[in-house]
């Protein structure tokens, strides 16, 4: 078939056949497997600078460079990390801080070019979800258009993290009593109900190519190969889109040798881990994790089984490896880095830096090793988000979207918090969040107080907890209560 345009070329990751440029994601045989573009590097030209999708034009899945949309993404800064290096006992550890991109996360790189892709192929109006992140960058491009139109699902926790307001184009659908996994598939069955075009998360090569973009800018902005890139992982766009863009740093010689790459998950949500420790090649039941919660909120993904292999294939390939960050560590080291280096990061982007503490521990990094942490993003404190246009719930056969009605509607989330706040009597000061902890530390309920709140969230609820539920199972935290509700309401065991 050819380069097209004399550029590029999609190409199944599996056997290699070539398919026509369109919006064709998977190929007809490999089970599906993921389409690749390759580019024609006899006619790559990188300049030294210039906007992210001007310079990296040759290396990005667009037929013309007036499609180009500039978001202001990229050309973030690339710090030396002395001070974190000389904590760990590595004197190459850089930052690659993307909380300065206009979103505060690099996905802001997964938001100008899809948008673009989307354009030139004719796509106007599409089906996605998200934990935050990345369906606040494609709104926020998507909101210049007006002729295109983005469906976005999200679970109950999620809504506040969309962060783009009054766009005519788009429509919000809140799964109220819903995780982020429940969206994902609600998002899907919409599609294919409706027949609009699915985003389909790392499937679509205009979303991950984007994100290569990071690694690239920090490559050339330090003075030395990159040995070791650590990321955090959800569905692992991030480390797929870096081993592309270091696949063709090393073939166009800008690079002597492939990264190690590395993935790191919170305890709480590690399936991709679990299954790596297991040197399992795919991911089966025992790995996934139905109900999700952690502190950090953007990987929240309990089942990657379309991406691990892909993922897994890459790290192997690079040898590489997966880590998994505590909840104890990424809150010391999110208060370290901001001590030291002054980056205020996301819990997510955090557990960066407990992989190199536990990797630089364990031997696995040298003292000399030129090690890059890509520190993906930081909270939007207090930015503010819409009012949902739908409320989603599980049906029988299904899903089922009704309008949303101002005021009417409250997500399990906020039930839960709303109910402990008054039955248990605490002032507005008092900060409530999923991690909040009812047992052991954080309010520390004594059996008096655990009575007082059962009793209420029956009444909440209209319900009875039998007593074998009370358990740290599911009322250790406020998020596990939260998803032992959403777990009964979307059982219909008990009516909403
Ligand atoms: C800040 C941040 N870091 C990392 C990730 C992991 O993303 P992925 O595995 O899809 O590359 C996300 C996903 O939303 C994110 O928002
Ligand atoms: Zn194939």
């Amino acid at each position: 078939m050819g380069w097209v345009n004399d550029k590029m070329k999609l190409v199944c990751s599996k056997c290699g056949r070539e398919y026509p440029w369109s919006f064709t994601l998977q190929c007809k045989d490999c089970e599906g497997a993921l389409l690749d573009v390759e580019y024609n590097l006899e006619k790559v030209h990188i300049p030294p600078s210039g906007p992210t999708g001007e310079r990296f034009f040759d290396l990005l899945p667009l037929m013309k460079r007036e499609s180009i949309i500039d978001g202001g993404e990229g050309n973030t800064p690339c710090v030396h990390a002395k001070e974190l290096g000389k904590r760990f006992g590595l004197s190459n550890l850089y930052l690659k801080d993307e909380t300065k991109n206009p979103t505060g996360s690099t996905k802001d790189r997964q938001g100008a070019l899809p948008v673009a892709v989307f354009r030139e192929m004719g796509v106007l109006e599409f089906v996605t979800s998200s934990t935050g992140n990345s369906s606040t960058a494609i709104a926020r491009i998507v909101a210049r258009f007006p002729d295109m139109k983005m469906h976005l699902f999200v679970g109950d926790e999620f809504l506040s993290r969309i962060n783009v307001v009054g766009s005519p184009n788009l429509v919000v659908y809140w799964l109220k009593n819903g995780t982020f996994v429940d969206a994902h598939k609600a998002a899907a069955w919409y599609a294919q109900q409706t027949g609009i075009t699915s985003a389909r998360g790392i499937f679509f090569f205009g979303q991950r190519e984007g994100l290569k973009t990071a690694y690239l800018e920090a490559t050339d902005q330090i003075p030395k190969p990159i040995d070791v890139y650590i990321q955090a992982v959800s569905s692992g766009f991030g480390v797929y889109s870096t081993y592309r863009g270091a696949y063709d740093y090393l073939r166009l010689k800008k690079i002597p040798y492939m990264p190690r790459l590395v993935c790191v998950q919170e305890e709480t949500c590690n399936p991709m881990v679990r299954a790596w420790d297991a040197g399992a090649e795919k991911i089966t039941p025992e790995h996934i994790i139905p109900f999700p919660r952690g502190l950090s909120k953007s990987t929240l993904r309990g089942d990657p089984t379309l991406a691990y292999p892909y993922i897994r294939s890459v790290v192997l390939k690079t040898n590489g490896t997966m880590v998994t960050a505590t909840q104890d560590e990424m809150r010391e080291m999110r208060k370290v880095l901001y001590e030291l280096e002054g980056i205020d990061a996301c819990y997510t982007a955090t557990m960066t830096v407990v992989a190199a503490q536990k990797l630089a521990r364990a031997g696995w990094l040298k003292p000399d090793d030129v090690v890059m942490l890509n520190i993906t993003g930081s909270d939007r404190k207090n930015a503010p988000y819409p009012d949902p246009d739908y409320v989603v719930e599980k049906a029988r056969d299904g899903w089922e979207v009704t309008p949303y009605r101002e005021g009417q509607d409250e997500g399990c989330l906020n039930r839960v918090m709303r109910v402990v706040r008054t039955a248990l009597n605490l002032s507005t000061d008092v900060e409530l969040d999923t991690e909040t902890k009812l047992m052991g530390g954080g309010l520390a309920l004594d059996s008096v107080a655990m009575l007082e709140l059962v009793l209420s969230l029956e009444k909440e609820f209209d319900c009875k907890i039998s007593p074998s539920d009370i358990c740290s199972d599911n009322f250790a935290t406020i998020g596990h209560v939260a998803d032992y509700f959403r777990a009964r309401l979307s059982s219909r065991m008990i009516s909403a």
